[in-house]
């Protein structure tokens, strides 16, 4: 049975039917509605304005159909490409899930290796990347050196450097080129990540080779030769590698939007990565456990947050207004690195937040909890990294996953993402 919308405009009278499919209707049906400024004109519908959707922080609006990653906030459940999170968390690790959200399918050992082949190759980093990484202070944020990093990768990969001067679209509808420059650019990021640590750690940077997937050079290039991090991270990751259209995939899409290249757009990206609402709530949360201290500090912490309208970071999510799925799943990792994340003080002072705020009314009534980028942080802790770099790596697990939308747009007719704004007169002084 066709569903539909049967709305009367006021302003002229007119009725108009607006279809409903699958709980959407499409804006261009409300562009139909539309009546003239003026009121003199109304009676002859001159000059009719189509209406338009006002939609602060889009809260109600698809901006893209996908088929890679299916979210539903009220039930808490999240499926990869139809799978549900909690069977490809138990059977696979984020090498097969990256494939299965980039490619639609978990990979064979051939396809593996071949994925392993091009980002392993684009894992040797041109002198000017290093330098550019090298000529940072040691004790500097990571954030700025990514985005160097990136921008002199991208000056040195021909392929990328010639987006911006082709007069026709480069990836765009040319999947076999978008698919070696995306996993390209996910190896950048690895590289640039992996520069960055070692820079900061004043240790020598380990070059990377072809039979390893991308997480496992990743740690290779750091140094890191600890097994536990590679099977906790393969894990972990797979929580991380999509989550449909979040903030920064939605940056990436809109830079990707102008038929820009990868490297640039996934910049586009980790610049709202960082920002304090999205992934760098993780340094705020963190920040806030330290300057709280011990746990019975936390009511008073967390009354002093409510009294000034404040936020309580790594709390809360747009989409979860349920138990987040990815939280018992990264409790059951937790639970298998308990030694090691009991060592972390901060996590006495996150647990008694938690206890609070899952009994405070103010918490409770608007379904805030604590959300699973944080709780992941305190593996990543365990694991040894601090919060800086803990951000840049979320980022990196969650890049396959954009770039996977980014791909998808490529096999859609071509649309510049262009916001509109409604204006207000300013207010007469
Ligand atoms: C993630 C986030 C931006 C989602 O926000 P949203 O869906 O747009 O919800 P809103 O900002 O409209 O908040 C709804 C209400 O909850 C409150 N709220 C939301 N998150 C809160 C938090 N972390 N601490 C305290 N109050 C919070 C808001 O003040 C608002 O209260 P009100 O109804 O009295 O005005 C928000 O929860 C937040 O800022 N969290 C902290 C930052 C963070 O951890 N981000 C990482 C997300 S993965």
């Amino acid at each position: 049975m066709d569903h539909h919308l049967q709305v009367t405009d006021s302003r002229t009278g007119k009725s108009y039917k607006i279809p409903i499919q699958g709980n959407y209707i499409r804006a261009a049906d409300i562009g139909r509605i539309g009546a003239p400024e003026d009121k003199e004109d109304i009676a002859s519908l001159k000059a009719a304005r189509p209406l338009q959707i006002l939609d602060n922080g889009f809260q109600h609006t698809a901006c893209m159909e996908s088929s890679i990653t299916h979210i539903d906030g009220l039930r808490g459940t999240i499926r990869y490409r139809e799978f549900p999170i909690e069977s490809v968390f138990h059977q696979y690790v984020y090498e097969d899930v990256m494939h299965l959200i980039i490619w639609g399918s978990i990979p064979t050992q051939q396809q593996k290796d071949h994925v392993r082949e091009v980002m392993g190759q684009a894992m040797n980093p041109p002198q000017s990347v290093k330098d550019v990484i090298s000529s940072f202070p040691r004790d500097a944020e990571t954030f700025p050196m990514i985005l160097a990093g990136m921008s002199a990768f991208a000056s040195t990969d021909s392929v990328i450097c010639k987006t911006r001067h082709q007069q026709s679209a480069m990836f765009h509808g040319h999947l076999d080129t978008a698919d070696e420059a995306l996993a390209r650019t996910i190896a950048y990021l690895a590289t640039t990540i992996s520069l960055i640590y070692c820079h900061k750690n004043n240790q020598p940077w380990t070059p990377p080779s072809v039979s390893r997937s991308l997480l496992g050079n990743l740690l290779h290039m750091m140094g890191i030769t600890d097994p536990r991090v590679e099977s906790c991270l393969a894990k972990l990751w797979i929580l991380y590698a999509d989550h449909e259209m979040t903030n920064s995939t939605a940056a990436v899409l809109h830079a990707g939007s102008t038929l820009i290249d990868p490297v640039s757009a996934v910049t586009a990206g980790i610049i709202c990565g960082y920002g304090p609402l999205h992934g760098g709530a993780i340094d705020l949360a963190y920040e806030a456990f330290r300057h709280i201290g011990t746990a019975e500090r936390v009511p008073p912490f967390i009354e002093r947050i409510k009294a000034k309208g404040g936020r309580l970071f790594g709390y809360g999510h747009r989409v979860y207004k349920t138990r987040d799925p990815r939280v018992a799943l990264i409790e059951e990792l937790l639970e298998e690195h308990r030694d090691a994340v009991e060592a972390n003080p901060l996590l006495r002072v996150a647990m008694a937040i938690d206890r609070y705020a899952n009994q405070d009314p103010y918490f409770v009534e608007r379904g805030l909890k604590a959300n699973a980028d944080l709780m992941g942080c305190f593996l990543y802790t365990a694991m040894g990294f601090d919060t800086d770099m803990i951000i840049a790596i979320t980022i990196l697990s969650r890049t396959p996953g954009a770039l996977a939308h980014w791909r998808e747009s490529l096999t859609q007719p071509v649309k510049l993402w262009r916001p509109q704004q409604k204006y207000n007169p300013p207010l007469a002084n």
